[in-house]
């Protein structure tokens, strides 16, 4: 059976008004990028018309401004999960154009397949492969994408012809059954492959192929600043310590990083401190710095979903493919990201804060307690289930006017039950085995920027006037920094005086 190659315009036409839609890939890598733009321009023709139309998008991850970008500003998306991280896309959920659940990766593969979202309409394939039997091999990421290949009722494929050399050999593609019948991922260290290097589609699902050439359109990271660059420090040296007192085993353990510049800091630290044995990563995500450090000889294999290198960084990877093969493995979202599988290989967890509280509960996505900022993400899948869960963040943020450590988080992510280690650039705060007040205490003296160090101990000290408790604080007072904040824009200016301190 021949599959035919059709236009962008064409395949978005087979998309109607409140359909459900699943994208391939995880961040940009592996997500389509040219039957999206085609489906905003739609979406704008027909709103122009007075009539309806949105989608409801489910994806991996973050996708890219083809996807989230161009659909948003388009209007044309109705309810999106699991995560998001574009302006426009978060636009949109704060002004509750966009109807945003966030959600743990981990899940949602399994939750589609439950019918806990309704059937899939339709999925948008990228592909770097095909066969006319329906065989293929996907991109840089895989998301949620064999999922949606055994639920999508119809699938549009993305040919990208951008990649010279071929894909082939890192994916490994794998669909737990669903309970009652699910056993054990079969994975008992990081390079364990388990899946299938093709994925299969049932070519009478199969639309029509879309050819694409667009790069992943990723960009390298700014140079990291000094308050970064000392939270990587500080992350960098917990670690070799921990390993000095033999509470990290001696060969190491696979590392998870969120992305970014702290993340990127934390690798090269390890990979030059001559203490830390090459190591291995079990992550969702792998970045510029994780191929250099394995064409160092430091890091020695990544189990990751996605491929999230800059568009040079790329170049490089394809011309020496060869050497990475044995080096990565890729895997969709609910394997990379599987609290089974994290807990078995006893994976250290490095993710990132928007605000912590002095209890040691985490907030990583609404600021000030309302506002969507990106999602959860894999952050909880890796947190709950980690060897050691480690949070950063700086302890600061608008230039003083906000502290990062507050007496009450205005919304929770990661409780203190999942969160070990926080660590700011102004020093770690090992929480493991502390009751809550000394965790304050810990975290007063070790995390909080000096500016609201006093604030912090008086919050304490005000909480505690309230007689004993096991969690001190004083509901009215708890949130009065960010209130400080609201009113005047400066959180330092917070007055515990008037709660009778
Ligand atoms: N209150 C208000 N604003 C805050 C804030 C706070 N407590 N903390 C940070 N901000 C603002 C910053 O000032 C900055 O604003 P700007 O864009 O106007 O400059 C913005 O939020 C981003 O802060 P930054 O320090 O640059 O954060 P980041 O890029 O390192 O991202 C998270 C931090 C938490 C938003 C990001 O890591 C995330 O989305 N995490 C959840 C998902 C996740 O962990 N994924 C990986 C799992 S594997």
């Amino acid at each position: 059976m021949s599959i035919p190659f059709i236009s962008a315009e064409e395949a978005a036409s087979y998309i109607k008004n409140g359909d459900n839609v699943g994208l391939s890939g995880f961040t940009a890598s592996g997500t389509p990028k040219v039957v999206t733009v085609a489906l905003a321009k739609r979406a704008r023709e027909l709103h122009e018309k007075g009539l309806p139309f949105k989608i409801n998008l489910f994806t991996g991850a973050s996708t890219n401004d083809h996807v989230d970008g161009e659909l948003s500003r388009a209007d044309a998306i109705a309810i999106r999960t699991p995560y998001q991280g574009h302006s426009d896309s978060r636009k949109g959920i704060n002004n509750q154009q966009i109807n945003y659940f966030d959600a743990h990766l981990s899940m949602c593969s399994q939750d589609l397949r439950y019918g806990f979202f309704g059937d899939i309409d339709v999925a948008i394939i990228e592909v770097t492969e095909m066969s006319p039997n329906g065989d293929v091999v996907l991109g840089a990421g895989l998301g949620m994408t064999p999922t949606l290949a055994q639920v999508a009722k119809k699938v549009i494929l993305e040919y990208s012809s951008y990649y010279k050399t071929s894909f082939r050999g890192f994916h490994d593609n794998y669909v737990p059954l669903d309970p009652p019948h699910r056993r054990e991922i079969p994975i008992y260290k990081p390079s364990d492959r388990i899946g299938s290097t093709v994925l299969h589609i049932d070519p009478k699902k199969i639309i029509g192929v879309v050819p694409s050439n667009a790069s992943e359109g990723v960009k390298p990271f700014a140079p990291s600043d000094e308050v970064t660059h000392q939270i990587g420090e500080n992350v960098c040296n917990f670690l070799v310590q921990q390993l000095r007192t033999g509470l990290i085993p001696k060969e190491f353990l696979p590392i998870q990083s969120g992305v970014g510049n702290v993340a990127n800091a934390v690798l090269y630290g390890l990979g030059e401190n001559p203490e830390v044995p090459p190591f291995e990563m079990y992550t969702e995500v792998i970045q510029d710095a994780v191929m250099t450090l394995m064409e160092q000889g430091n890091c020695k294999f990544a189990s990751t979903c996605a491929m999230t290198f800059s568009d040079d960084a790329m170049l490089h990877f394809m011309e020496n493919i060869d050497f990475f093969r044995d080096k990565i493995l890729l895997r969709p979202g609910e394997i990379s990201n599987s609290p089974e599988v994290v807990r078995r290989l006893g994976v250290i967890t490095m993710n990132t804060a928007l605000e912590a509280d002095i209890y040691g509960n985490v907030n990583s996505t609404h600021v000030l307690g309302t506002k969507m900022m990106n999602g959860i993400g894999g952050s909880g899948d890796f947190t709950r289930n980690g060897y050691i869960s480690i949070f950063s963040c700086p302890s600061v943020q608008k230039g003083g006017k906000i502290s990062a450590i507050v007496p009450m988080c205005s919304h929770i992510d990661h409780s203190e039950h999942s969160v070990k280690v926080l660590i700011t650039e102004q020093g770690v705060a090992d929480l493991r085995g502390k009751d809550p007040r000394q965790r304050a205490e810990t975290i007063i003296e070790n995390c909080v920027h000096p500016m609201y160090k006093e604030i912090m101990w008086d919050y304490l000290k005000l909480a505690s006037k309230g007689g004993k408790m096991h969690t001190p604080h004083n509901l009215q007072a708890a949130f009065a920094l960010h209130e400080t904040f609201m009113d005047c824009g400066d959180m330092s200016k917070v007055d515990f005086a008037k709660f009778g301190l």
